[in-house]
């Protein structure tokens, strides 16, 4: 891999497993000092070894993105440990599905903090740095979800925050632009992590059926390293990246 992020600095939320364990991993590999923030400090110091083995340079910042006291201490660490932020990504996030006439407000509330709210906190310190750092600006990437595109059914929390997300890129990208701060969005389909994991697949790649095929975290982690590759006056602005058979979003009959 080539080394087009030596001398950045990337924090990585839901860092501790699945899609933000892989996009940790790639980022570092690519020569990021990449920050990895989550509630699991264990989970996340193995993630952090693992990197450091490799040759890269991580960092663990045990935090509850949905408290805002949390999110801030986490920027103040990485502007003291690592001087500046270079990328963002809102990768944190829980899966919800339950139909709406189930659905509690404190449920709402909580699918709202960790995969909309969090974005937004995250998103107001990283920018503050941004905005006052030499050279200024850096790379904002919100981890969205072919649902807010295709929605599943029972779904509405989840629907609802990833099609928000989607809306607070577009906010981004307009207002980050007079301090150099490009956002974009990927729009992952069906890949291997912890929501998977709980439906039975433990194993990246086919299933019994074509439509059974199922990413790696890596999959999704090339298509970030390769948004932060990209000069600072270019944005690859949005991307979806499933599996080919994913008749659920591209199909019917
Ligand atoms: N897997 C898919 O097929 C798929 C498809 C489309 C989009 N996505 C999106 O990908 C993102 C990552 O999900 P995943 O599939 O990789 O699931 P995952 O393995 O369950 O990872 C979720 C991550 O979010 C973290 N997290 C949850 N609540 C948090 C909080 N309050 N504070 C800090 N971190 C928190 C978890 O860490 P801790 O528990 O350690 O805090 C964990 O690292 C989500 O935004 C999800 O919507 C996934």
């Amino acid at each position: 891999m080539t080394k087009e992020m030596i001398g950045r600095v990337a924090v990585v939320t839901g860092a501790s497993s699945g899609l933000g364990r892989g996009i940790a991993q790639a980022l570092a590999a690519a020569g990021a000092k990449t920050v990895l923030a989550a509630r699991r400090t264990e989970m996340l110091e193995e993630v952090v070894a693992g990197i450091r083995d490799a040759g890269g340079i991580a960092l663990a910042e045990t935090t509850d993105v949905t408290r805002e006291e949390e999110v801030c201490r986490l920027f103040k660490n990485v502007r003291e440990a690592c001087g500046r932020v270079d990328v963002l990504v809102n990768n944190a996030g829980v899966a919800a599905h339950m139909p709406i006439e189930d659905i509690t407000l404190k449920y709402w509330q909580e699918v709202l903090d960790v995969n909309l709210t969090a974005a937004f906190l995250c998103s107001r310190e990283a920018i503050r740095i941004m905005k006052d750092q030499v050279p200024q600006g850096g790379r904002i990437i919100n981890i969205g979800s072919v649902s807010a595109k295709t929605p599943r059914p029972d779904s509405l929390p989840y629907t609802a925050t990833k099609f928000a997300l989607h809306g607070m890129t577009h906010q981004l990208t307009m207002d980050g632009r007079k301090y150099g701060v490009v956002a974009s969005i990927v729009h992952p389909g069906a890949t291997l992590s912890s929501f998977s994991t709980r439906r039975g697949r433990t194993k990246a790649g086919p299933g019994t059926a074509p439509e059974d095929y199922i990413m790696a975290a890596e999959d999704v982690a090339s298509v970030v390293v390769l948004m932060c590759s990209l000069p600072p006056e270019v944005n690859l602005y949005e991307a979806t990246i499933l599996p080919n058979h994913m008749r659920s979003f591209i199909g019917r009959g």
